[in-house]
């Protein structure tokens, strides 16, 4: 699935004044001078209740995949606002350096948890249904996809925090493994022999 990172807060406009519900979230993560513990991204994410309304500038969606909207990063954190369509989802992925966590705001979100198997390939294991309010919190080894499974017409919005920003996110799709080859198991065309 193909993915688009934009900035809506064009120019030098603050994304606290733009987004001023966000703001005490924004001030702690432009406080850190280090990767943010896990927990309390979960706990900032937990205690603001947001509408679409709220990050409304943020919501502009993708075409050919779900949008990251950027709404403030720094070195040391990422805070963006993803836009889904019906469909649209991210590949399975883990979150190795990185401390994630993010609130549904609109919509009922999927996310579907793998686990490693002893082939190199992964497996899923259970799938969560994540309705508005609902935050997840992904640990450095967890492995999982996310995905807007709702019908065409019901958008998904959620708000993300990555800490620090995601350079480059270990995906688990592995079309080599899973190619097909085509063979004739009867020698071509000449049919069976009776
Ligand atoms: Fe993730």
């Amino acid at each position: 699935m193909h993915a688009t990172t934009a900035t809506p807060t064009a120019g030098s406009t603050d994304a606290c004044t733009v987004f001023p519900k966000l703001k005490p979230l924004v001030e702690y993560l432009r406080g850190l001078t280090g990767r943010a513990d896990l927990a309390v991204l979960s706990r900032l994410l937990s205690g603001v209740d947001l509408a679409r309304a709220d990050v409304e500038r943020a919501c502009i969606f993708g075409t050919r995949g779900y949008r990251r909207n950027v709404i403030a990063a720094s070195e040391w954190f990422e805070l963006l606002a993803l836009t889904w369509r019906s469909g649209h989802c991210t590949p399975i992925h883990d979150h190795m350096g990185v401390s994630c966590a993010f609130r549904v705001i609109q919509g009922t979100g999927t996310e579907i948890r793998y686990a490693k198997t002893d082939s190199g390939l992964v497996r899923p294991t259970e799938s969560v249904s994540m309705p508005p309010g609902y935050v997840c919190s992904a640990n450095d080894p967890d492995i999982h996809q996310v995905a807007n499974l709702q019908a065409p017409g019901q958008d998904l919005i959620t708000l993300h925090i990555y800490s620090p920003r995601i350079v480059k996110m270990n995906t688990y799709s592995s079309p080599a493994a899973c190619a097909v080859e085509a063979g004739d198991v009867y020698g071509g065309s000449a049919g069976c022999a009776q």
